[in-house]
């Protein structure tokens, strides 16, 4: 279209940086003095924003320049910047109507062929629809935002199913990430096992494909789950253990994807017990489980054609006269003995159980994702998450999923030599290892219960929420999954 003729209160020019001097990313007729102004006030940064009002030429009431950076680097994370940029603006003038001329095919992708229309439009529809997200869940008073209500789009003819099923997919990822954030932000008073139980149903009672399940306490005993059911043992609070089953309207011979959860709703550290100071965060030891609900939400708004299974493990872990001690001995549902020489290491126990509990399904690729340890903090900070594999095409598909999506994450190792650290004299095996590497000797552990089946261990301790004035869940790394199913 030409932009130009765009009668509209906003509209937003992609431009990126070139030399010292910013370019429109399309050539427009009558640039000269919007090249001006870039060249003396407007650098193009990444995610800045330049209004301008009744600019000769344009029908638009204001054109706002979106930096978009350098064009070389041109990536993912600048384009979903980008957009991020574009919704900001928005909120903070509180402008209620826009046309986004960023996703523009011919200035974003001649020199970047690594980025197809349909993965950027994907991540950009995502953007857009999740960005003026806000917690608003336990305030009286709740703070005035705009949210997206409609959301429109052109493109040239032989596009048009394209984008509009990228946008429908962007929009499904984005609504996914909705919920994962929601959960992950609720305080753990709310946000119980139980709770997450009933979210489980009610995604059941949403999505005619899904079936839930959910396990209490007596039932988990009788999976005989020694090891899950040690971490809850100090908590009043019933534990949960629960499925969701998405099944395709047609059968499919393939079998079926798995996603594990650590769903530690709130992680006390249990007897032994955490530093007071940011104790509060830890309500978002159950973001791998919120994930997984993340995913499966938005796996039956698009639609799979193979089987998908959630399974969560839900519990808090607390400190109480019935709680697990160090030292303790217990029996996992594998029947290998664990020796609990720290409470604290329990994301690793509760997910053992569940990785033994999962080969029911028969499944070809198991993916469990949890907050499971500081030490991927120290590695990877908060930028990317990082995967554990015994298959190292699962690892990289992963890796791949991660940079399409701008959701990113890093390869780290597992072998035997961490494992050895796992030595007890009183068990089969400890739950801690000598205090380096905490991270593969996590995954370490994990691996020795697993099935007959591909495995990855998604550590997410430093990607599941931002810290400071930001302070909430991310809603990562559900567009990872996504990207990872989508390429199935
Ligand atoms: N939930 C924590 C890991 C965590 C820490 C997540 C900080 C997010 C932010 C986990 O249960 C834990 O406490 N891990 C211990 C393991 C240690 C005792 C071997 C850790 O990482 O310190
Ligand atoms: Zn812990
Ligand atoms: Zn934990």
């Amino acid at each position: 279209a030409d932009i130009l003729k765009i009668k509209t209160p906003a509209l937003f020019v992609g431009v990126f940086k070139e030399g010292k001097h910013g370019v429109i990313s399309k050539d427009l007729p009558n640039s000269a003095e919007i090249k001006n102004i870039i060249r003396k006030e407007f650098r193009c940064g990444l995610g800045d924003a330049y209004m301008m009002r009744d600019v000769p030429g344009f029908a638009a009431e204001k054109v706002v320049l979106i930096g978009m950076g350098e064009e070389d680097k041109f990536d993912m994370k600048a384009l979903e910047d980008a957009h991020c940029a574009v919704t900001c603006f928005m909120e903070e003038y509180s402008i209620k109507e826009g046309v986004s001329t960023l996703l523009d095919e011919e200035a974003l992708f001649k020199n970047h062929e690594e980025i197809t229309l349909k993965d950027a439009t994907i991540v950009a529809a995502r953007k857009v629809h999740y960005s003026n997200y806000k917690y608003t869940s336990t305030f009286k008073e709740i703070p005035d935002h705009n949210v997206l209500k409609k959301f429109g789009f052109t493109t040239s003819k032989e596009n048009t199913k394209l984008v509009k099923d990228a946008i429908a997919t962007g929009k499904a990822i984005a609504d996914g990430m909705l919920l994962t954030m929601q959960l992950g932000d609720l305080p753990s008073n709310i946000c119980t096992p139980t709770y997450l139980g009933n979210c489980a149903k009610d995604l059941a009672k949403e999505y005619k494909e899904i079936k839930a399940e959910v396990l209490g306490r007596k039932q988990i005993e009788s999976l005989k789950m020694g090891a899950f059911l040690s971490v809850a043992a100090g908590a009043s609070e019933e534990p949960a253990l629960i499925t969701l089953r998405y099944t395709p309207t047609k059968k499919s011979s393939k079998k079926p994807l798995v996603f594990v959860g650590k769903g530690v709703t709130f992680d006390s550290g249990g007897i032994s017990l955490k530093n007071k100071s940011g104790m509060d965060e830890m309500k978002f030891d159950m973001c791998g489980a919120a994930s997984v609900f993340g995913v499966l939400k938005a796996v039956a708004e698009i639609g799979f054609d193979r089987e998908i299974i959630g399974v969560v493990a839900a519990t808090e872990n607390m400190p109480s006269s019935y709680a697990t001690k160090p030292g303790d001995v217990v029996t996992s549902m594998s029947g290998k003995t664990i020796e609990i020489l720290n409470t604290d290491a329990e994301g690793r126990l509760l997910l053992a159980d569940a990785l033994t509990y999962v080969d029911k399904f028969n499944p070809e690729v198991v993916i469990d994702i949890a907050t499971l340890t500081s030490a991927i903090i120290q590695a990877l900070g908060h930028v990317h998450a990082g995967v554990f594999s015994n298959d190292e095409d699962l690892a990289d598909a992963l890796v791949d999923a991660g940079e399409i999506a701008n959701d990113t994450a890093w390869k780290m190792p597992l072998d035997e030599q961490f494992a050895e650290k796992l030595k007890s004299n009183f068990a089969d095996c400890a739950n801690i290892g000598c205090g380096v590497a905490g991270s593969a000797v996590a995954a370490a552990f994990l691996e020795k219960f697993i099935g007959d089946y591909k495995w990855a261990h998604i550590d997410i301790a430093g990607v599941a929420w931002n810290r400071g004035d930001n302070k909430g869940a991310s809603g990562r790394p559900v567009a990872l999954l996504m990207a990872y199913l989508l390429n199935q």
